[in-house]
């Protein structure tokens, strides 16, 4: 017999963990036609992509709050290779929508996106943070197999035996493709330092021009006390079956530096070493705290 925790082990596609429901569906991912004018917002889980998708979905409204309240932020910026049983899937909604999110690696892309040269958003968030917000994820969004305890998470993280595969090779990958295409590669930790700049940063990338003031309305509307409090944002519109926010928050502390109340001394050492092993040769270079 199937015990529930057999349904919750992750597949593999292409050599990437995947969730079995998107894996199930990889053909729709595999074949989606992005247009010219597609812009994606690209992301390795836990990074920041809804704080960067409000941000976005902001700047096409003029920075009109109003308008940005009228859904939930997963059905404004929609998921792209999402497909969940009872719930909407990314490649049905995308046609009604300017932008999308994905989590996938670039080998794992739909190539549309690169034929198109879409315009692309990736927004990088240092690996330790980044792990322990996984970690909180994964026990409140309930797609995801059992985490065990920390320190058994973050050898699987540190492995890339979690969903979407390697964070190493997630930010290495994307890295090398702006070279060749259009792509925003942003940091987490400089939007924390100066989300003024930042935001102004992506909207010289859309090629958008907005007054000080709807500026000014975007940064407090896409900071984090405000999004906490947003239920169009805050993801407390997810039927309560498939995230418990009782078990933590899906916005939780949104602070860099945050991996320094978890890791251990040993653990960080570890980390460190594997860490410099992983990035070697890259030019890569990322803020563990601020
Ligand atoms: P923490 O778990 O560290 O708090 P994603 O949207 O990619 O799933 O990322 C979620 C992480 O981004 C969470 O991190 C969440 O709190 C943080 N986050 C969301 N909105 C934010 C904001 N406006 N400012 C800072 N962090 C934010």
């Amino acid at each position: 017999s199937v015990s529930p925790t057999s349904i919750l082990e992750l597949e593999v596609i292409h050599e990437i963990p995947l969730y079995r429901p998107f894996v199930e569906k990889w053909a729709q991912v595999e074949s989606f036609q992005a247009r010219p004018d597609d812009l994606l917002i690209s992301t390795y889980p836990k990074s920041g992509t809804t704080w960067i998708s409000e941000i976005v979905d902001m700047i096409y409204n003029n920075g009109d709050e109003e308008k940005c309240k009228r859904d939930a932020i997963f059905n404004r910026v929609p998921f792209m290779e999402m497909s969940c049983p009872g719930l909407l899937s990314g490649t049905e909604q995308l046609d009604t929508v300017p932008s999308h999110r994905t989590h996938l690696p670039v080998q794992l892309l739909p190539v549309s996106f690169w034929e198109q040269d879409c315009k692309m958003i990736y927004l990088a968030r240092n690996a330790k943070d980044v792990a322990v917000s996984y970690y909180h994820f994964y026990q409140m969004a309930k797609m995801h197999p059992d985490p065990g305890t920390w320190d058994e998470f973050l050898g699987k993280f540190m492995a890339g035996k979690v969903a979407y595969g390697s964070w190493y090779d997630h930010v290495k990958g994307w890295w090398e493709k702006k070279k060749a295409y259009r792509i925003l590669y942003m940091f987490y930790e400089d939007m924390k330092k100066d989300p003024k700049r930042e935001i102004e940063k992506v909207l010289q990338f859309l090629g958008k021009d907005l007054k000080e003031e709807v500026v000014n309305k975007i940064l407090h509307h896409t900071s984090f006390q405000e999004m906490k409090k947003n239920p169009t944002a805050n993801y407390e519109m997810m039927p309560t079956w498939a995230m418990d926010h009782s078990v933590s928050p899906f916005m939780r502390k949104g602070m860099s530096g945050d991996w320094k109340n978890y890791f251990t001394v040993a653990q960080n050492e570890i980390f460190d070493a594997h860490y410099k092993e992983q990035m070697k040769g890259s030019t890569f270079k990322c803020q563990m705290e601020i």
